[in-house]
């Protein structure tokens, strides 16, 4: 990989430095996005030049097809049953590595991927980096059945805990309505900031017809932020105390 952006360099410097904590028989679940295209493919070089054995997880069809692409070998969660890592980007990090997610719309599998692990590591450019979660989209992930009754539950959630928005949309690709690999729509809250995670993802988590939101809380353990120059910054989970 040559002639890299400065963003493109920054996503590579931390794909790197989380691949450089795989170690050979490890159980690896492998995220989605453009920053964790960068550690599957760092990931099969270090297999092919080390014959590292590994088990890995895919989080979406398309880290699978580019895993496989690049010959690994891709199990499904449930034949692994448990992972020792996941490895995954973010569209946003808090100070305490809260998240937002599912700005590919993988969120559902890569929750279910990230809680099934011991460790989750998010890679990501210090651009995801924020004070306040919410100036990204928030992505909620709805089942077509009555998509549009789910759709007025949150709004009316949303005004319970006075979170304002600009129109919630349905999020399209290609002139349609965008398909999970779930076969589930996704509604994008521009919230602009979310003042209580807690409140809205538990909001949101009872909502029948919600099947899951992109609020990652208290479930990453490490950020790497990598930079244009290769340098990359670790940030840690503040211990919770009791
Ligand atoms: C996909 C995700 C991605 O990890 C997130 O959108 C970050 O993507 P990128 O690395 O392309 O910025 O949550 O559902």
């Amino acid at each position: 990989m040559t002639d890299l952006s400065p963003s493109d360099a920054a996503k590579d410097a931390a794909a790197r430095a989380a691949v450089a904590l795989v170690r050979d028989g490890m159980r690896v679940g492998l995220g989605t996005g453009s920053t964790a295209v960068f550690m599957v493919h760092r990931l099969a070089e270090r297999v092919r030049a080390e014959g590292l054995r590994l088990r890995l997880a895919a989080t979406s069809r398309a880290t699978c097809d580019l895993a496989r692409q690049l010959g690994l070998t891709i199990e499904d969660l449930d034949d692994i049953g448990w992972l020792d890592l996941t490895i995954d980007g973010a569209d946003e990090i808090d100070p305490d590595l809260n998240l937002i997610k599912g700005g590919g719309g993988a969120h559902l599998r890569e929750k279910i991927t990230a809680a099934a692990s011991d460790r989750m590591v998010v890679i990501a450019d210090p651009g995801k980096v924020v004070e306040t979660l919410g100036a990204f989209h928030l992505p909620v992930e709805v089942i077509p059945f009555g998509w549009q009754t789910t759709r007025a539950h949150v709004q009316r959630l949303l005004e319970s805990l006075d979170l304002t928005q600009r129109p919630m949309l349905t999020r399209q690709r290609d002139g349609r309505d965008f398909v999970t690999d779930e076969g589930n729509m996704i509604l994008d809250l521009s919230l602009e900031a979310i003042p209580d995670c807690r409140a809205l993802s538990n909001g949101l988590s009872a909502i029948p017809g919600v099947v899951e939101h992109g609020l990652f809380l208290g479930m990453c353990d490490l950020a790497l932020i990598g930079s244009p120059d290769g340098g990359v910054i670790e940030l840690a989970r503040p211990e919770v105390v009791e």
